[in-house]
């Protein structure tokens, strides 16, 4: 083998053995580089003569070839290997099925929130919506709560900032504010519209007030059947000649639509609330299923008292009417046989989407 060949030889190995473009790149410069080998030899080719120059010449060039060649190949496959590394690291399966998209769904209490407003909509109830953080006055005053009730107490009820130190702000105990609220807006449109004074209580002509007021509530209160936040529904009846007798037809016509159950019994138990007089709490009784004769309480209620007609700004000789307030979460409860309250505010999808 000439001087040359194992030349020729030796680049090619050390091009073998160059991993990446860079090394490939040092190795090529060892022989085709400015002080290359093969450069090195062309500038040596001075000194001989012509007929030296040709032979020796023409050898150079073949073995400059062959080098070439070497470096041409040995880059090819280096950029082979690389594109292989990067389809290898890029693929994808496309055979694999598809992931499905899970769809939300509403929360089974927003269904019975739904239920409820569309069931009494169709009796001609509007629904309202108020703020959960309640001055004193529309929560207790207002609805005839006497300063020493033990709903006022620290202990019951989330004193907020705002407010007097007297009559601090809260969040609302229950919806009953809204029965002020509503009633104090829709007295105040029809007095304006019958041209009567804005003062004073108002004995004029007006549409009855029916309205729903679904939303949540809070109380300082936790285990299986009270969480801290829950959710109430206000209904509130006033016109000239609304009585109990209406009460009981709404509520037990609400019931039996809501729970889908014609046998459904009522039982309007006395009890006792500030802001009704006579007042009654509301159970319910299955006669067939798993809750078959029990009595489940539902709702509390009663006519409304005339203090709270007055605060109304209504004239309690004129305007009679009846309110109750139910929780959407025991009717929740009760629809599909849930026990415990808490599992409705845990967020758990495993539990939430068996709803859907
Ligand atoms: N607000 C009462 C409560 O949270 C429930 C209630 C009772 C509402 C009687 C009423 C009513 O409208 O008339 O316990």
């Amino acid at each position: 083998m000439t001087e040359l060949d194992s030349l020729v030889e030796a680049a090619r190995g050390s091009f073998a053995q160059a991993q990446t473009p860079a090394d490939l790149e040092n190795a090529k410069a060892l022989y085709l580089g400015k002080s290359g080998r093969i450069t090195e030899m062309m500038k040596g080719m001075a000194a001989l003569s012509v007929e030296e120059k040709k032979t020796f010449g023409a050898a150079v060039n073949v073995a400059k070839q062959g080098i070439e060649a070497a470096l041409t190949a040995r880059r090819q496959a280096l950029a082979d290997a690389e594109l292989a590394i990067q389809l290898k690291a890029e693929a994808f399966d496309v055979t694999l099925p598809g992931r499905p998209l899970t769809q939300g769904g509403l929360h089974p209490v927003s269904l019975t929130l739904e239920r409820i407003e569309q069931i009494f909509g169709s009796m001609g109830f509007e629904v309202a919506q108020g703020p959960e953080i309640e001055t004193d006055w529309f929560n207790f005053t207002a609805l005839n709560t006497p300063e020493d009730h033990p709903a006022r107490s620290m202990h019951d009820t989330f004193y907020v900032e705002g407010g007097s130190e007297a009559a601090p702000n809260l969040l609302r105990t229950h919806t009953s504010p809204m029965q002020i609220r509503y009633a104090v807006q829709h007295v105040k449109a029809h007095r304006a519209a019958a041209g009567a004074p804005s003062e004073g209580l108002y004995a004029g002509e007006m549409p009855e007030i029916r309205v729903i007021a679904p939303g949540r509530t809070y109380r300082v209160d936790s285990d299986a059947t009270h969480s801290p936040m829950f959710h109430q529904c206000e209904g509130l009846w006033v016109g000239e000649n609304v009585s109990f007798k209406d009460l009981k037809f709404v509520f037990t016509d609400f019931c039996r639509t809501f729970f889908e159950s014609d046998d459904l019994v009522l039982r309007f138990r006395p009890s006792f609330f500030p802001f009704t007089e006579p007042s009654a709490e509301i159970d319910i009784q299955f006669q067939t299923g798993p809750l078959a004769g029990r009595w489940l309480e539902v709702a509390g209620s009663g006519q409304v008292h005339p203090n709270v007609i007055r605060n109304m700004g209504l004239d309690p000789e004129k305007f009679i009417g009846f309110a109750f307030g139910m929780g959407p979460d025991r009717l929740t409860m009760l629809c599909y046989g849930v026990n415990d309250l808490r599992l409705f505010f845990d967020g758990d999808v495993r539990f939430l989407s068996q709803f859907q």
